[in-house]
């Protein structure tokens, strides 16, 4: 928007031979249930899609169990809240986009399924956007409740600068930096936004492969059939 400049980062699941480089996305997810869960859901994303990025099954049930999701009615004809199982998608920590909204200045936070397909830049504007939140510049007013970011479209914007140094311990012993977060937590959302990518591009990579040794096999069959006619 407006020629802002979303510079690219190196992602290891970049070009057709890149996959997903799944301990940056364990901490991603770690990054996503610890800070951004805390405002934005995953609707589309079951939460046993962790399995993809490593998670066995009994870790996927501790973290399914971890979420409170609505559920009924009852036979009461009552909605209630019961502990979640993987089989559930991450859910939105409010009960409606009112409540978001009114929880966020009036701003309500994107569901995070898609958001790595959903801007112009993908996962780069993701990183862009979440070390992009700076003093805005001195003639520039920002509205009570804004904040100032350097990508987002119109600079303003409801969410808060959240990512600190530090701010999460990786068990992995990754030291948290603000751009390492970012760069973990852009790789998890394009993990979730196409959990079955690397398995695209390897199939994709057989396909050639296989056509091809067919294309010179054809080659040779054909030079074979021919050959009694000079
Ligand atoms: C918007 C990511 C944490 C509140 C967004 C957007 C992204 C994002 C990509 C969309 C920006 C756009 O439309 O171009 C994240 C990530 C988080 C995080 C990855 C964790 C690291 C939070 C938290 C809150 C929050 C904790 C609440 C305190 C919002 C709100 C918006 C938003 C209100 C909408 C802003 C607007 O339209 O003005 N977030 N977010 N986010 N986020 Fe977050």
């Amino acid at each position: 928007a407006e020629g802002v400049h979303i510079p690219k980062q190196s992602w290891p699941h970049a070009g057709i031979f890149g996959t997903i480089d799944k301990a940056a996305a364990q901490r991603g997810f770690q990054i996503y249930k610890e800070v951004c869960s805390a405002c934005h859901s995953m609707h589309l994303a079951p939460i046993r899609t962790l399995a993809g990025i490593g998670f066995k099954e009994d870790e996927l049930k501790g973290i399914a169990a971890g979420y409170e999701v609505h559920a009924g009615p009852n036979d009461a004809g009552e909605m209630f809240m019961r502990p979640g199982v993987p089989a559930d998608r991450f859910p939105s920590p409010f009960p409606n986009d009112q409540a978001a909204r009114a929880a966020n200045g009036g701003a309500l936070p994107p569901d995070l399924s898609l958001m790595a397909k959903a801007r112009v830049g993908g996962e780069d504007y993701i990183y862009a956007f979440l070390t992009g939140f700076e003093e805005p510049p001195p003639d520039v007013h920002v509205m009570e409740g804004m904040n100032y970011n350097k990508v987002f479209p119109g600079h303003q914007v409801g969410m808060p600068n959240i990512l600190q140094p530090d701010g999460v311990t990786f068990a992995d012993g990754t030291k948290a930096t603000v751009e390492q977060q970012a760069h973990d937590v852009a790789t998890f959302l394009t993990f979730v936004a196409e959990p079955h990518l690397d398995a695209r591009k390897q199939m994709g990579v057989k396909v050639i492969l296989f056509l091809l040794v067919l294309a010179g096999l054809m080659y040779a069959v054909k030079r074979k059939m021919w050959s009694t006619l000079h």
